[in-house]
């Protein structure tokens, strides 16, 4: 005999609807496979008028938040309207009443995980939120589950599909920054005002969410280093191929001695990189477990099918086992940030100079007089435009503190056109 699981969802939008039409195609399977089958017996959307891109019929659709979290024909509870304030009611509400929830809300997550996995825990009552981090790629379970054996070292991902793809773009075709983003525009990837995915913000979220993960304990968004991609230009992707580099937005977590380095910035990598493949809207999470080694995980990262087929996986989690969500994050001591200035990395530093005689020497003796020491220097007039040259330096590791002050001050010398620009390197210049 099959058990029938009601859901209530909170949103109809492109998640919802794929949800509800993944549910409706996996049923048979579904049944066939645990003797469940997953029925959505309400929703709650904002505009009960507008087409939804699913069936809708036997689903009681309303606009009360209340009225779904009272409801005896819920079993379990889908927040997939994200924001913050009403999600988080709808969530915290739902776990209090001891009702399971599954959800994909990324900014959700990342400012009240902790709170929302306390309060599971001691409810004793599961929330997952597969689809908040990486849309269909199973990153949560596995690091979770499949990878517990491991302490993971390091995680360096391509977790926005916005910024990966204007990246390929300028990368493959050659297009400038704002070419790339209309056309990410005009294909679907990229919001009508995408300040959030470009400035980093949405990765930043996203790696904090990862963090918590992995280390257990509450990061401040704050205390995270977070450069966006706006600044590049075809001359940085030029540069990148004379070295068989590439330039992604990369979100970095790694294991230090004394504490958690975390990051999220535009980064020159190897083409030989894993990474360096990961084209268009793509995104990767490329692990290091001291039990398995190098693991990479790639995917859609978002989407109504692929975020729903995150979505549908912890519902049908739920429904299979008996767990209580998360385990406790009490007892997981929270590891310390390491300051962004102590960073260290090799950088690639370019600046726009006048062509007068000593300039290049000028910018030497500055970054010298930082402590930073410089590996090579290619300089070059720009074409068609009179007296002015584009310098292009490589230095050795050095921290973020010292190439912040030496770059602030080049760009102060008379001679330097605009404020220049450093962009690091992972794993350096000779990365495998
Ligand atoms: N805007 C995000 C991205 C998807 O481009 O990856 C939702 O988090």
């Amino acid at each position: 005999m099959s058990q029938t699981v009601r859901l209530g969802v909170f949103g109809l939008g492109t998640v919802g609807s794929g949800l509800v039409n993944i549910i409706r195609k996996r049923n048979a399977h579904l049944k066939d496979r645990y003797g469940i089958e997953l029925e959505v017996s309400r929703a709650v959307v904002q505009n009960l008028s507008r087409k939804r891109s699913c069936e809708t019929d036997g689903i009681r659709i309303g606009t009360d938040y209340a009225e779904i979290l009272e409801a005896d024909d819920v079993d379990i509870v889908v927040e997939l309207i994200g924001g913050t304030d009403d999600a988080a009611h709808i969530v915290l509400s739902a776990l209090e009443a001891g009702k399971p929830v599954v959800s994909a809300n990324k900014a959700l997550l990342a400012e009240r995980g902790p709170e929302i996995m306390a309060l599971a825990h001691k409810k004793r009552t599961p929330f997952f939120a597969e689809a908040s981090v990486g849309g269909g790629i199973p990153i949560l379970k596995t690091l979770r589950e499949s990878l517990v054996a491991n302490r993971i070292d390091s995680l360096t991902a391509i977790i926005n599909g916005t910024t990966n793809f204007v990246l390929t773009k300028m990368e493959e075709e050659g297009l400038s920054y704002y070419e790339a983003l209309k056309l990410a525009g005009e294909m679907g990837f990229a919001e009508a005002d995408p300040t959030f995915d470009v400035e980093g913000i949405d990765a930043r979220q996203k790696l904090l969410i990862l963090a918590a993960h992995i280390y257990g304990g509450v990061f401040p968004e704050g205390e995270i280093l977070c450069e966006g991609i706006t600044r590049l230009t075809e001359s940085d992707f030029r540069f990148a191929r004379k070295y068989d580099m590439t330039v992604k937005l990369l979100a970095i977590a790694r294991r230090l001695e004394d504490g958690i380095e975390l990051r999220v910035h535009p980064t020159l990598i190897s083409k030989r990189h894993p990474l360096a493949g990961v084209r268009n809207e793509f995104n990767a999470v490329f692990l290091n477990g001291d039990a398995v080694g190098e693991v990479m995980l790639s995917g859609r990262g978002a989407g109504s099918l692929p975020t729903a087929s995150a979505v549908y996986a912890d519902v049908v989690d739920i429904c299979t086992r008996k767990a209580a969500g998360d385990p406790p994050e009490s007892h997981r001591k929270s590891p310390a940030i390491v300051p962004p200035d102590r960073i260290s990395s090799e950088y690639y530093l370019s600046f726009t100079i006048e062509d007068k005689p000593g300039v290049i020497g000028e910018i030497a003796t500055t970054l010298g007089a930082h402590g930073v020491s410089v590996s090579s220097v290619s300089a070059e007039l720009i074409p068609n435009v009179p007296d002015l040259g584009e310098v292009e330096i490589i230095v050795h590791k050095t921290t973020e503190a010292q190439i912040r002050q030496a770059v602030q001050a080049i760009g102060d010398l008379s001679r330097i056109r605009g404020k220049g620009k450093y962009i690091r390197i992972e794993g350096g210049l000779n990365a495998k």
